[in-house]
């Protein structure tokens, strides 16, 4: 089997949980500290083995292209500076030239609307998928963990967390046949059910690998919860002719798609980084004994 080279992003979304901010900036450009929740996304697919990046977006959300590309006058200034670090820093999160393609979504018709729109660029091959939005902070690339299992199984594969019982309602779930180690392999998917209705608290979050007969099953599947077309009706849909299974991460995954997620990770990050840890506990401190004072808005 050839190693999976394609990544899709879609970064399509309105980001509306994050209005104003997102009014002139894309919800995947918004940092943690100083770095785009975008480019952990990118560095954890370049630790897997990803080179070729396939951006699936929206009219308006051009910045996302000048993020990820190179800026040869911000290069110059910075070396003529002599702030070669920082030249290195911004070198880092560029993907090199040719690497990166940009696919229009004319309207925001869900998730799987997005991927169905890459169809072209990813062609008849496996393929990565990876939101943005959920950013993991683990020791190793949770996406490398994905492509290993694809290459053990095959198949459809989605990164899973366990969710607790009543937040079933905000995932696709897995009905569960059976586990080994980290692995779970599902005989049914089921988007956002009631807590009463769901069949597990497996839940899948924003990182797959898929196969590209996950296209027709997108161009077949009807818009659904929500009146978008979902990824997890058209996976559903291949189940019995591809197996889908479930891995369970090797870390913490952050929802920055909502503002608890994005604040709690921006602590998290900050705790986890020499340069800012020490500045984070002493804020954690210091407003853990003032918690009810000087609240805004
Ligand atoms: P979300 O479900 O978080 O939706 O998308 P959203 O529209 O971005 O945000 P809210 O709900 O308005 O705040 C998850 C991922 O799928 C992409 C988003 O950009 C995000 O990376 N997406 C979503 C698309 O590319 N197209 C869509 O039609 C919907």
């Amino acid at each position: 089997m050839r190693p999976i080279r394609k990544a899709v992003l879609p970064v399509a979304g309105l980001g509306t949980r994050f209005l104003p901010a997102t009014k002139a900036v894309p919800k995947e450009l918004l940092p943690i500290i100083d770095t785009p929740i975008l480019s952990y996304a990118i560095e954890e697919a370049t630790q897997a083995g990803i080179t070729e990046f396939i951006f699936v977006i929206a009219r308006g959300k051009e910045g996302i292209a000048k993020q990820v590309g190179h800026n040869p006058d911000l290069m110059r200034t910075l070396n003529a500076d002599g702030k070669g670090d920082l030249a290195a820093v911004v070198e880092a999160s560029t993907i090199p030239e040719g690497r990166a393609s940009f696919i229009y979504q004319d309207k925001p018709m869900g998730l799987g609307h997005a991927i169905w729109c890459a169809r072209h660029a990813v062609g008849d091959e496996p393929f990565a998928v990876l939101l943005p939005d959920d950013v993991i902070l683990s020791p190793q690339s949770a996406l490398a963990d994905l492509l290993a299992a694809h290459e053990a199984v095959g198949g459809n594969i989605a990164a899973v967390i366990d969710v607790a019982k009543q937040d079933t309602s905000k995932y696709g779930i897995l009905a569960v046949e059976g586990e080994e180690g980290r692995m779970v392999r599902a005989s049914d998917l089921v988007e956002k059910p009631a807590p009463e209705k769901a069949p597990s608290n497996v839940a899948i979050i924003g990182r797959y690998v898929l196969e590209p007969g996950i296209f027709s099953a997108l161009s077949d599947t009807k818009a659904g919860s929500g009146d978008e077309i979902q990824l997890t009706d058209a996976m559903r849909r291949r189940i019995a002719d591809a197996p889908f299974h479930g891995v369970r991460i090797d870390g913490t995954r952050f929802d920055c798609g909502t503002k608890n997620g994005l604040l709690e990770a921006t602590v998290a990050f900050a705790l986890a980084r020499e340069d800012t840890a020490g500045t984070m506990q002493r804020i954690l401190s210091s407003y853990g004994q003032h918690s009810a004072w000087s609240r805004v808005g």
